[in-house]
């Protein structure tokens, strides 16, 4: 299956494909000889390897050699925790402390569950996280708690990847923005879960490590001029990745960074912030509780009627009915977890040599990867 949003590509190569749960195994113990306590190194490497069986390999186990990296400089922080900054009514601010993103995004979403059940609505704000990863997995927990979930995220920590609508350079993180309805027996919850940009940095680092062209209208070059090699975003000075619709993406863009920076006392993209920390993440979570407004009943009813008048759309191409956002994600975790996940080569070999790296052996990587 094609990941979700992978930009069109050209001489694709062949790829490995691995079971997930060997995959889990080798990933967490190259996490636990990093220094992760067990427990966080389950929490990341489950995040990722779900990233992977969700089709987001932007977001999945090749992200692990950038983290061994920043742990090495020191900029992401080992067994951190939440600190609670501030608890006035719905209203939580936590700092992530550095630490890994997974860790601290799930602490402050399991608060804002509470927080939600309590007073019909959390707004959760999150700063100082290291990458906290595919934004819908928090999302998710949202919508099985039966809440309706919005989260803006940006992505700073770094010099900037985004370039703005009408501008030749980067000026924002791909800045990801997450909506979320619960379901109920019959039907899936609603996850929609993107980047501001065309698509995900992550996923022009998948395209360069399969050394294949993206999609024409994604890049601009070092000059801002078009480009179609993955490569400009990995050289300096970089190129930058555009937002997706035109101006009002470029509008998210800004948003995610007012709401999910600058209103969490977080770390925004200009340089009065530090370029040197790997990555930061801040979010800002909002969730509703919709038995507090109307009545889950009647909410649960309108949007199975606004979901099955959707799909029922005569399908632009023959066997490609509508899809509602999730579905994607759905498919594709049914799909690799019987059939596993494909990895590619360079994903592969800085895998290997990142568990080199943390002491692990290769060997014993590979022992563990091929279950
Ligand atoms: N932590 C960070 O700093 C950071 C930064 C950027 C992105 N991300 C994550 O990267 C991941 C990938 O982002 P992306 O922009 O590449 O995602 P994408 O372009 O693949 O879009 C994914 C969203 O679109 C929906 N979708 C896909 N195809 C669809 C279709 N045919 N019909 C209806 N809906 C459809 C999916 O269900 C999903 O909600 C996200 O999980 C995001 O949170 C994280």
């Amino acid at each position: 299956v094609t990941p979700p949003g992978l930009p069109a590509t050209e001489n694709e190569q062949e790829m490995p494909t691995l079971r997930h749960q060997p995959l889990l195994r080798a990933v967490t113990a190259v996490l636990r000889a990093s220094g992760s306590s067990a427990r966080e190194a389950k929490i990341v490497a489950d995040h990722l390897v779900t990233a992977n069986l969700k089709g987001h390999d932007s977001h999945g186990v090749g992200m692990i050699p950038q983290y061994m990296r920043h742990v090495a400089d020191g900029v992401l922080r080992l067994n951190r925790h939440i600190k609670l900054l501030r608890k006035d009514g719905p209203f939580l601010l936590a700092d992530g402390q550095g630490g890994h993103g997974q860790v601290v995004a799930n602490e402050i979403t399991t608060r804002a569950i509470a927080t939600a059940r309590r007073h019909g609505i959390a707004v959760a704000a999150l700063n100082n996280a290291h990458h906290i990863g595919r934004v819908g997995a928090y999302g998710e927990r949202c919508a099985a708690a039966g809440l309706v979930s919005l989260h803006f995220v940006n992505v700073a920590g770094h010099g900037p990847t985004v370039a703005p609508f009408g501008g030749r350079d980067g000026r924002f993180g791909t800045n990801p923005i997450c909506m979320t309805a619960p379901g109920n027996g019959r039907r899936a919850p609603i996850i929609l879960d993107f980047a501001t940009s065309k698509v995900a940095v992550g996923k022009i680092r998948v395209a360069r490590n399969k050394a294949v062209r993206v999609a024409a209208g994604l890049l601009l070059d070092p000059r801002g001029r078009p480009t179609r090699d993955p490569a400009v975003m990995f050289a300096e000075p970089k190129g930058a990745v555009l937002t997706f619709g035109e101006h009002k993406g470029y509008g998210l863009a800004l948003f995610a960074e007012l709401l999910g920076a600058a209103l969490t006392a977080g770390h925004t993209i200009p340089p009065h912030q530090p370029w040197n920390l790997g990555i930061r993440n801040s979010m800002l979570s909002i969730l509703i509780d919709p038995d507090r407004i109307s009545s889950r009943r009647h909410f649960a009813r309108e949007v199975d009627a606004v979901v099955r008048y959707v799909k029922a759309s005569p399908p632009m191409q023959r066997g490609r009915p509508v899809l509602v956002a999730g579905e994607p994600e759905r498919a594709s975790l049914a799909e690799r977890a019987r059939r596993g996940i494909p990895i590619d080569a360079t994903t592969w070999s800085e895998l290997c040599a990142a568990a080199e790296g943390v002491g692990l052996g290769r060997a014993e990587f590979l022992r563990l990867a091929e279950g």
